[in-house]
């Protein structure tokens, strides 16, 4: 059976299909993408009318530079509410997306061969900068438990040598969907504070914690640890709006500022105006949109979950803190490697590749579930009928 003989009348693509996305676009119109982290919701109308506002008035000029624009205040106002973290304007300084500045993190404040440290699974880009830049990854895999990920802290301990530099720390943390606590945290930064170890600190998903637990930023734990590491965020991954590309970077010291500004601002890149209008929109009044969106998918993931233990026993899943990312072990589906390239031939949904968040993830895929109900009913639903069809 292929998969357009499967589908069933429930799965009505056409709306979503509209999109020219990445995520819409790169399969066959047959094929339903749960890959990469966009989401299916519209956007809030906070940023809808910023941005039609905008294009209304045909503001999309050079903008102003953001400490005119006070972009950055507006920033610092939201991760005090939100976070309470408090940070200064002069601490902050926008990038175009989070894998740049990862990418001029790397460059800028380590040499080739030095050691990164990364946790594996990992989102694939954490791999890439570090090979494409010529730096040395040292892995140090999470442990998979019963319920959940962990850190394994006497291992990672032990991988880091003398030519370790930095920490590439993603919190809460893709594709395993951990937000990582205070105690984990903490013993994070003793690590780095003992091996002198810089931080870089992706918190992309901090707005994304599924719980009543608070979000924890890395450099709020003391003024000791902020002093070595740069947070990373955006509000594309909450909002919804990575193609706009606005990233953050917070710079827990002056020092670490005063070593990314020997970047030359060409080479740092522009700020899209839309991007611009859009986080600040985001962040002044979008927050009752993602509070819905919070909910959507609380129940998303707990649909998830239950299906996965009603139908597939022996795949192993930790519903996540935080992110709308399943990680699911199906090693014992024995599908080889890459079960994602079985969803995709059979089930025709398309799935994140395991073996791309490094070599913890052969046997495993990503289900991104921030759809409706609809479509991840069929997503489950196309994938059971493929496993059981075999
Ligand atoms: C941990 C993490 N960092 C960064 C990104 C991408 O951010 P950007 O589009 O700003 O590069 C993602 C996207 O899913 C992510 O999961």
């Amino acid at each position: 059976m292929n998969g357009s003989q499967m589908t069933s009348n429930s799965f009505d693509s056409t709306r979503a299909l509209r999109r020219a996305s990445m995520k819409w676009r790169t399969y066959a119109p047959d094929v339903i993408p749960a890959w990469v982290a966009d989401m299916d919701f519209d956007i809030a109308p906070a940023i809808r009318e910023a941005l039609t506002d905008a294009v209304a008035r045909s503001d999309l000029g050079y903008p102003l530079p953001y400490a005119r624009s006070g972009l950055d205040e507006v920033f610092c106002t939201r991760m005090q509410t939100r976070f309470n973290w408090h940070i200064e304007p002069r601490q902050v300084e926008f990038f175009s997306d989070v894998v740049q500045t990862i990418y001029l993190s790397l460059l800028n404040l380590t040499q080739p061969g030095d050691g990164v440290v990364i946790q594996t699974p990992i989102y694939p880009p954490f791999l890439t900068s570090v090979a494409e830049t010529g730096r040395r990854a040292v892995i140090s895999p999470l442990v998979q438990g019963a319920a959940s990920y962990a850190i394994d802290f006497d291992a990672l301990a032990a991988r880091i040598d003398a030519g370790t530099k930095l920490l590439l720390l993603c919190h809460p943390h893709n594709p395993t969907g951990r937000a990582f606590n205070r105690d984990e945290l903490m013993a994070l930064a003793a690590l780095a504070l003992k091996h002198d170890l810089i931080v870089i600190a992706d918190e992309i998903h901090a707005d994304l914690m599924l719980d009543a637990r608070p979000h924890i930023p890395f450099a709020s734990l003391g003024p000791e640890i902020a002093a070595r590491t740069i947070t990373l965020t955006s509000p594309s991954k909450p909002f919804n709006i990575a193609g706009l590309c606005l990233a953050c970077a917070v710079f827990g010291s002056d020092a670490l500022k005063r070593r990314f500004a020997t970047i030359p601002a060409h080479v740092r890149g522009g700020r899209s105006a839309l991007g611009i209008q859009a986080a600040r929109a985001a962040w002044t009044a979008g927050q009752p949109w993602l509070d819905e969106t919070l909910a959507k998918l609380r129940a998303n993931r707990t649909r998830v979950a239950g299906f996965v233990a009603s139908h597939w026993p022996t795949v192993r899943h930790a519903p996540p803190e935080a992110t709308y990312l399943a990680w699911l072990d199906c090693r014992e589906l024995r599908l080889g490697a890459e079960p994602f390239k079985f969803f995709l031939n059979r089930a025709r949904v398309a799935l994140s590749e395991g073996p791309a968040f490094g070599e913890a993830g052969r046997g495993f895929t990503r289900l991104n579930f921030a759809t409706s109900p609809t479509i991840l009913d069929e997503v489950l639903t196309r994938m059971e009928a493929a496993l059981k069809a075999r």
